[in-house]
């Protein structure tokens, strides 16, 4: 991966963000929220990433403008369900910027990062390439068939894909391969379900639509970080 521009940082503190995002960590001392994960690979996985060495470790900063799951976290979601050693379905992947996160997060588990763009496969690829816990999948998260083959039941799932039926496929995925009382993620991009309606309203209705089979157990408007998007936190029934 790129080496120049990096921005390090030394003889900054960082804290444990609380019990219920575990190991994720934040900037000590009331300078506002900033995220960092301590980094896998004990470097940068994309260029320009902030880096802060502390005892001995590598800490990258993890940008809510990039990532719906970190722009979640800093609109305080209650809790995101994504521990240590869980293995993740990841739903839209693309180069796999949130994906190193979330590795960087389980560590000993393993992400199955599903993305159907054969171009976007080949970074995220090069991101798996140093990070033995992440198993790119070249394949549409609508294609049950093949995605049973290649992905067992997992801990967590997590989707981020701008498509019409985004709510179905994520409610089919919980079903197919999430373990029951475990939790989900779904990202929501109000214009890919429908450009002439309200996003609020469109909300609404997916809230609806997950509350028929799972528990909704929080969501955030991701505004200013994501216009029109909306990060569902949803729990299987046991
Ligand atoms: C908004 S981007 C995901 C960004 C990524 N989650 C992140 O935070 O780094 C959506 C991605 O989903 C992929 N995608 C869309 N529909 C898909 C499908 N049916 N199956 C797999 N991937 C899909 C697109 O190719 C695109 O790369």
């Amino acid at each position: 991966m790129r080496r120049r521009n990096q921005r390090r940082r030394t003889n900054t503190k960082l804290e444990m963000l609380g019990k219920k995002f575990p190991n994720i960590y934040s900037l000590a001392g009331g300078k506002g929220k900033r995220l960092f994960t301590e980094s896998l690979t004990g470097k940068e996985s994309f260029p320009e990433e902030t880096l802060i060495r502390m005892n001995g470790k590598v800490f990258r900063e993890w940008e809510p403008e990039r990532s719906k799951l970190a722009a979640a976290i800093m609109k305080d979601i209650s809790q995101i369900g994504i521990r240590e050693g869980m293995n993740v379905l990841y739903l839209g992947a693309a180069h796999g910027y949130t994906v190193s996160f979330i590795s960087d997060i389980i560590r000993t588990g393993m992400i199955f990062a599903v993305e159907k763009a054969p171009q976007v496969v080949r970074e995220l690829i090069l991101v798996s390439a140093e990070r033995k816990n992440v198993a790119p999948v070249l394949a549409d998260a609508q294609d049950f068939e093949e995605l049973g083959r290649r992905v067992p039941l997992v801990d967590f799932v997590y989707q981020d894909i701008a498509q019409q039926n985004q709510t179905e496929i994520f409610t089919r995925s919980c079903r197919a391969f999430l373990k029951p009382g475990h939790f989900g993620m779904l990202a929501v991009k109000a214009r890919s379900i429908d450009v002439s309606r309200k996003p609020k309203e469109i909300f609404n209705e997916v809230r609806r639509t997950l509350e028929r089979e799972l528990v909704v157990v929080d969501y955030r408007y991701l505004d200013p970080f994501e216009k029109d998007h909306c990060l569902f936190v949803c729990k299987k029934r046991n």
